[in-house]
C-alpha cells in the first residue's frame, strides 16, 4: 500500500508530480484559452462579481488559503480574507450575501470547524464553495458548489500532497477569475496557464534532488528549535514548513514573515537554531538577503531554498536548495517540497512515528 516506500508520508510527497497533475487534468489546457472548473460553472458569474472572498480552513489547509489570498489578490484583484474556521464561526462575522463569497478548504471534508464555517455562511445567505479532497465527504455535500482536489487518498497524518493540490486549485481559480474580470489579458492568461502546467515536471526535478535534503536532515536532526522565514507568497510556505516539522518530529519551529524577525524572533538566534529562508529572486529578494545577513552576523546557521542558478546565497548559507524557476505566484508549489522532505527525514532519523504522530488525528471531527 505504501508503494515500496517506508511511510505513507514519503509516498505522498513523492507522488506530487502526479497528484498536482491530477488536480489540473482536464481543467488547465494550454492553448485553449480557458480553464474549465466544472463544479463552479453554475456559480461562476456570482464568484466573478464577488467584492470579497473569505477563505476559511484549519491547519495546512489554512496555509494553502493564505497562498490563495496572494494568488487571487494578485491575479484577479479581488479582496480576500483568510480566516481560521474556528475563529470565524464564533466571531459573528460580518457577511453580506450581495458582496461576499465564502470558500472553505479541507482535505478530509470532515473538519468540524470548517463545516461549521460552511453552515455559518449559508445561514447568512452567503454562497459557500468547497475545495475538498475526500469525495462525498460532509463538506463536499453541504457546500453550494466546489472543486475536488483529485489528489487521491492521503493517509499520512501530515498533509503534503493535499496542500500542493489545494494550491494548484487556488491558482486555477485565481487565473480563471483574473481572466473573467479582465485583469489578465488573453496573453497573461496563457502565460499563467503554461507556467502552471509545467509545475508537475518541476516538482519532479525538486524530488530528484532529494538526497541533498537527507544530508541536511542528518546535520540538523538534533536541533531543538527552528525558524522558518519567507516573504510574500512564500510566507505561508514558511508557516507550513514549521508546522510539518513540529507535527512529525516534535521539534519546536516557528514560521514568520521574514521582515517580522526584527520585531522579536531575532532574539532567539544563536548557533543552535537553524533558520530556513525561502528566498527566491522575486520583488523582495534584496530585502530577504539583508535578513539572511542579519542571521549570519549573529552566528546563526542558514538553510536557503532559492531558485535555480542563484549563487547569491552560496557564501551565506550552510545549505542552498534550488528549485526550478516558475512565475513568482506559483513558487509555493515548488518551495514547499524540500521542506516536506526535510521534516520527513528529520522525523525518521529521530525515530518518530511519521505516519501516526502522537496526539494527532487525520480528521478533526470534534472542535
Ligand atoms: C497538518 C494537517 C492538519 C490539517 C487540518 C485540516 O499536516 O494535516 O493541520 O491540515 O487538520 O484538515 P482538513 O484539510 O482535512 O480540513
Amino acid at each position: 500500500a505504501k508503494g515500496g516506500y517506508d511511510h505513507f508520508m514519503l509516498k505522498e510527497i513523492m507522488e506530487q508530480p502526479e497528484s498536482v497533475a491530477n488536480a489540473m487534468r482536464g481543467r488547465v489546457r494550454p492553448g485553449e484559452g480557458q480553464i474549465k472548473l466544472g463544479g463552479l460553472d453554475d456559480v461562476l458569474p456570482q464568484l466573478t462579481a464577488a467584492e470579497r472572498i473569505v477563505i476559511c480552513a484549519c491547519g495546512t489547509s489554512w496555509h494553502a488559503g493564505l497562498v490563495g489570498e496572494y494568488l487571487i489578490e494578485r491575479l484577479a484583484r479581488v479582496n480576500v480574507e483568510v480566516e481560521y474556521a474556528s475563529e470565524f464561526r464564533y466571531r459573528n462575522p460580518v457577511l453580506d450575501p450581495e458582496r461576499d463569497v465564502v470558500v472553505v478548504i479541507s482535505q478530509s471534508g470532515e473538519t468540524a470547524d470548517t463545516l461549521a464555517a460552511v453552515r455559518q455562511a449559508q445561514g447568512a445567505g452567503v454562497l459557500a464553495i468547497g475545495l475538498v479532497n475526500a469525495v462525498g465527504s460532509t463538506i463536499a455535500r453541504e457546500t453550494d458548489a466546489g472543486v475536488y482536489l483529485h489528489a487521491g487518498p492521503e493517509i499520512g497524518v501530515a498533509s503534503t500532497k493535499a496542500f500542493t493540490a489545494q494550491v494548484a486549485v487556488l491558482a486555477q481559480i485565481a487565473i480563471l477569475l483574473g481572466h473573467e474580470r479582465g485583469v489578465l489579458s488573453d496573453e497573461d492568461f496563457e502565460t499563467h496557464v503554461e507556467a502552471l502546467s509545467k509545475i508537475p515536471e518541476q516538482i519532479q526535478t525538486v524530488l530528484d534532488g532529494a538526497e541533498l535534503i537527507e544530508r541536511m536532515a542528518r546535520d540538523y536532526r538534533y536541533a531543538s528549535n527552528f525558524l522558518y522565514l519567507g516573504r510574500g507568497v512564500n510566507y505561508p510556505v514558511a508557516l507550513e514548513g514549521a508546522l510539518k516539522l513540529k507535527e512529525i518530529s516534535y521539534i519546536h519551529a516557528e514560521g514568520y514573515p521574514a521582515a517580522e524577525m526584527k520585531h522579536g524572533p531575532i532574539a532567539l538566534i544563536d548557533q543552535f537554531m537553524p533558520t530556513v529562508f525561502i528566498a527566491t529572486r522575486d520583488a523582495t529578494y534584496d530585502k530577504i538577503i539583508s535578513n539572511v545577513e542579519e542571521v549570519v552576523a549573529r552566528g546563526g546557521t542558514v538553510i536557503a531554498i532559492t531558485d535555480e542558478g542563484n549563487e547569491g546565497l552560496d557564501e551565506l548559507a550552510e545549505y542552498v536548495v534550488e528549485v526550478p524557476k516558475t512565475l513568482d505566484a506559483f513558487e509555493p508549489l515548488l518551495t514547499v517540497v524540500p521542506l516536506q522532505l526535510l521534516s520527513y527525514h528529520i522525523a525518521v532519523m529521530r525515530g518518530c512515528n511519521v505516519d501516526q504522530p502522537r496526539n494527532l488525528a487525520k480528521s478533526v471531527t470534534v472542535e
